[in-house]
């Protein structure tokens, strides 16, 4: 990708939650990673030093927000905190997978809303830009006085189903609030959708409830989509549903693979055949079971920054 310089030199730096992503946006843009270091004091207080001069530059630092959560959170406000001071001109937070985003309003009495927490430490700390992808609800945008790109990785999910040549698709929200993101994937496949209709307690164990279907999916190939695989309870309670009504097959995606708890046993024993997923969130060797597949979000990230960089549309990579 050729980059034309403008004023402030471009600088992209990664912190620790998924080098292997930012490896992969630099390879893209064609520039290097910027230096810098994560260590602990004795007491596990972060420290961060950047070991390249940062003053006057429009800087891109790539950290999802992943387990350990609350770590890899601090880190990135420590790293902002030192941008800042370090007189960088624009400090571009890329935080793939946006943590604490799922509560995003107050559902129940004395609730807190930790989605606009996270928006208000990042910008109190001084970023000037988010871009992330595929943001649990949309209105977390409206947290931030910021600009917010939110990128969408349905297309890439999307072309992956589509050179499998799958017959009789049908698009699978696993529950009434995974509508329209259903409905985008099906678009993208020029199928129908169906809804499981959960209702009633959830079974802790295994994450069922009573559960009927919106749709027709007896003898259909199925994809259920969700934002994230957090437990797998969800996906995998779709899985089992969709088995009972005499779905042909069952495949499962989503942007954000959490991968917590049990999930990875939940998915391993679920009828699901295969767990396609993208690489917000970087998998550990344990986690990584053959039916999973990870698709890269890399050229869609690398593609974002470079037009911001350039001042040129962002919204246009999906149009
Ligand atoms: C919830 O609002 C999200 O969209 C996902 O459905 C949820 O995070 C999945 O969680 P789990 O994998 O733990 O069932």
């Amino acid at each position: 990708m050729e980059l034309s310089q403008k004023g402030a030199p471009l600088k992209l730096f990664s912190l620790s939650s998924n080098r292997p992503l930012a490896e992969e946006i630099s390879s893209h843009l064609g520039i290097e990673l910027g230096k810098t270091s994560v260590s602990r004091f004795s007491d596990g207080e972060i420290m961060i030093s950047i070991e390249e001069s940062v003053r006057g530059c429009e800087v891109f630092v790539v950290q999802s927000t992943t387990d350990p959560v609350n770590e890899t959170i601090m880190e990135l406000l420590i790293m902002i905190d030192a941008l800042k001071r370090a007189s960088a001109k624009e400090i571009n937070v890329v935080m793939p997978y946006y943590s604490y985003s799922r509560q995003d309003r107050k559902a129940r009495p004395r609730e807190p809303i930790t989605a606009k927490l996270i928006a208000n430490l990042i910008q109190k700390a001084g970023a000037t830009r988010l871009i992330s992808i595929d943001l649990h609800a949309p209105q977390i945008q409206g947290f931030f006085n910021i600009p917010v790109d939110t990128l969408q990785s349905i297309p890439i999910i999307g072309d992956y189903f589509k050179e499998k040549h799958l017959e009789d698709v049908v698009v699978i929200a696993p529950d009434h609030s995974s509508v329209t993101r259903a409905r985008q994937l099906a678009d993208s496949l020029k199928a129908p959708i169906a809804i499981v209709d959960r209702r009633g307690p959830r079974d802790q164990e295994h994450g069922t409830s009573i559960s009927n279907i919106i749709g027709e999916v007896q003898g259909k190939t199925t994809i259920i989509i969700d934002d994230i695989i957090d437990t797998g309870r969800r996906v995998t309670g779709a899985a089992r549903t969709l088995d009972e009504h005499g779905a042909k097959q069952i495949y499962a995606c989503c942007t954000h693979p959490v991968l917590s708890g049990l999930s990875i046993d939940l998915l391993e024993k679920s009828a699901i055949k295969e767990v396609v997923v993208t690489n917000t969130i970087f998998i550990p060797e344990e986690k990584r079971l053959s039916k999973i597949t990870q698709l890269s979000v890399a050229s869609l990230l690398g593609q974002a920054i470079s037009r911001i960089y350039e001042n040129e549309s962002v919204s246009t990579l999906f149009t």
